[in-house]
């Protein structure tokens, strides 16, 4: 039987994903997206509906009632992407459809002037189909689909992002705020 949704969370669960330190958990889920990346079947059409005043369409698969363990996936539209932000939670990634590139920024002020950020590009990697990429909780980094097709990808968090008081930054006048709460929906 193909290796699902169902199971992975069984699979975060048994990790006590919720509570474990980030780094050992990390290297423990990276293989388990990569296995719910193989066999697609549980793909549905509907998780490639954009929303379109935000450019990304979010699925949500699973969240605990605490609001940990949150499973979700993201189309996002031929030149769309989102802004540097972290999450102030760890997580795991990986492509299922389609490319979308990655750019990782390292944070060089002194993070002590509130509103204030100053951020450097430190590299780039393209996330394809199977291809995973991991977070620590204060990890930056932002996305672009580059390519002319929707791009799509399966994103495991600790917990809820709309509930870990991350933050969005902007490069050009450098300053951060609190990130803005997407929009999403439930799986049909
Ligand atoms: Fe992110």
């Amino acid at each position: 039987m193909a290796y699902g949704i169902e199971a992975l969370v069984e699979d975060l669960k048994r990790l006590d994903a919720a509570n474990a330190a980030p780094k050992d958990l990390l290297n423990q889920i990276a293989p388990l997206a990569e296995r719910v990346a193989q066999d697609q079947s549980w793909v549905q059409p509907s998780f490639y509906e954009v929303d379109e005043t935000q450019g990304i369409g979010i699925t949500v698969l699973h969240e605990e009632p605490d609001h940990s363990l949150l499973v979700e996936v993201i189309v996002w539209a031929p030149g769309k992407g989102v802004s540097p932000h972290d999450h102030q939670t760890w997580g795991v990634v990986v492509g299922l459809d389609g490319t979308e590139r990655n750019t990782f920024w390292q944070r060089k002020d002194d993070g002590l002037r509130k509103g204030h950020a100053i951020l450097k590009a430190h590299h780039e990697a393209d996330v394809g189909k199977g291809q995973t990429i991991v977070f620590m909780p204060d990890d930056i980094h932002s996305v672009q689909n580059l390519t002319e097709r929707p791009s799509l990808s399966l994103h495991i968090y600790g917990k809820n992002l709309a509930f870990t008081g991350r933050s969005e930054f902007d490069t050009e006048s450098n300053t951060m705020r609190p990130c803005p709460v997407r929009a999403k929906r439930p799986a049909l």
